[in-house]
């Protein structure tokens, strides 16, 4: 049964004088998850699965979604493959909070071409982007049923949204640029003030032996992400702050500012993480995002002012030389 909800703004406006209010009546409607107008998009009801194979497999990539670590962490009762990072750290509420990373879009979005491989990915190929980069793993078989289960379930999560469609509310929300570089300096004061007390001064987080996984998950060092993951760039980390951290800040009631978000990202992504080998990313090398912190570039601007800015000369720079 599909559900209709009306919603019914009635906005009082006061034009030359307030001695004679003018009401307007403005009917939004939703049927379903298909939410007409410029509304945030909103997840399918988990309560509408059942028993059915396919919804269990849904259920399972949930899971896989909410706890990787316990399944493919390393004491994963599957399979040791990851970090012990879940993919829940980054794509919060399991992937379905209004810019809090969600899957809202792959489902009507993929197969697409991505810059970073320079060739069109699959879901497959995305998910295990992330495995590699973001838990900093080993990829999942395609034909594994861990993948399986996580692809119906993004498929599920986006299968109201029309193709090649992105709702409002989709993945991280883009910063302004600042218009001096970011500072690390600052930002290990916004750090230790605002972050440290739950991800610990060594940013290491907290482990929780009982469970396998992170109360609190690693923002640097061996069990962090690594330098191929998009955190890594800037504008990334500092998007997914503003609008997430910290932890229960919404997109709505964002704690820090903007500088703020980006010098915390700056002095969190100096600090010491894993590797992995970037060769083969972005062969196009003018497609590589103005936040992309390591060279060679189509553009004459130092590595460093493409890890910490400014990013504004940069974005002038592309502008006015289009063909780049
Ligand atoms: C350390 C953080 C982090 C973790 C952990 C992580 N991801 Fe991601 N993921 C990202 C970021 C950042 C992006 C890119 C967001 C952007 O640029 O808009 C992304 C993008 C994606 C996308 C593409 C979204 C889109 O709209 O194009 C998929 C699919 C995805 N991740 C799946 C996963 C899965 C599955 C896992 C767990 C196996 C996972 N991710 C774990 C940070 C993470
Ligand atoms: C009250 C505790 C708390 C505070 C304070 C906090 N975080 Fe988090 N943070 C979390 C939790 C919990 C998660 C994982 C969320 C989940 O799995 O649902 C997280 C996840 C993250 C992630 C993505 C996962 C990863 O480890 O890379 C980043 C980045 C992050 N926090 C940055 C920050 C920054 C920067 C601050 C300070 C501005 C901050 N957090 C403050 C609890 C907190």
């Amino acid at each position: 049964m599909k559900q209709l909800s009306l919603h019914i703004i009635i906005l009082i406006s006061c034009l030359s004088s307030c001695n004679q209010p003018t009401t307007k009546v403005v009917v939004q409607s939703q049927v379903g998850n298909s939410v007409t107008s410029t509304a945030i998009w909103v997840a399918p009801d988990t309560s509408t699965l059942g028993n059915s194979d396919t919804d269990r497999l849904i259920k399972y990539g949930r899971e896989l979604i909410s706890n990787t670590s316990l399944y493919l962490g390393p004491h994963g009762k599957v399979m040791n493959i990851t970090n012990g990072m879940n993919c829940q750290n980054c794509h919060l509420d399991a992937g379905t909070k209004p810019f809090g990373n969600n899957y809202a879009a792959v489902a009507a979005t993929y197969p697409k071409y991505r810059g970073r491989s320079g060739s069109i990915e699959s879901i497959y190929k995305r998910v295990n982007d992330c495995v590699q980069r973001s838990l900093n793993g080993t990829a999942l078989d395609t034909s594994s049923q861990e993948m399986q289960a996580v692809k119906a379930y993004i498929e599920w999560l986006g299968k109201d949204v029309p193709k090649g469609t992105s709702p409002k509310g989709t993945g991280l929300l883009d910063l302004a640029y600042l218009d001096q570089p970011a500072d690390p300096e600052k930002g290990k004061i916004v750090y230790a003030s605002r972050c440290e007390t739950c991800h610990w001064p060594n940013g290491e987080g907290k482990f929780n032996a009982n469970n396998g996984s992170y109360q609190y998950p690693p923002l640097w060092g061996a069990h962090s992400y690594n330098i191929g993951a998009g955190l890594y760039r800037i504008s990334r980390f500092a998007g997914y702050v503003k609008s997430n951290m910290p932890f229960g800040t919404s997109y709505e009631h964002p704690q820090l500012t903007d500088e703020e978000a980006w010098n915390v990202a700056a002095y969190v992504n100096s600090q010491p993480r894993p590797g992995i080998n970037i060769n083969k990313d972005w062969p196009k090398i003018e497609a590589k995002p103005d936040d992309y912190p390591f060279g060679p570039y189509a553009d004459t601007f130092s590595e460093r002012q493409h890890k910490y800015g400014p990013f504004l000369p940069i974005a002038e720079y592309k502008k006015q030389n289009k063909h780049l």
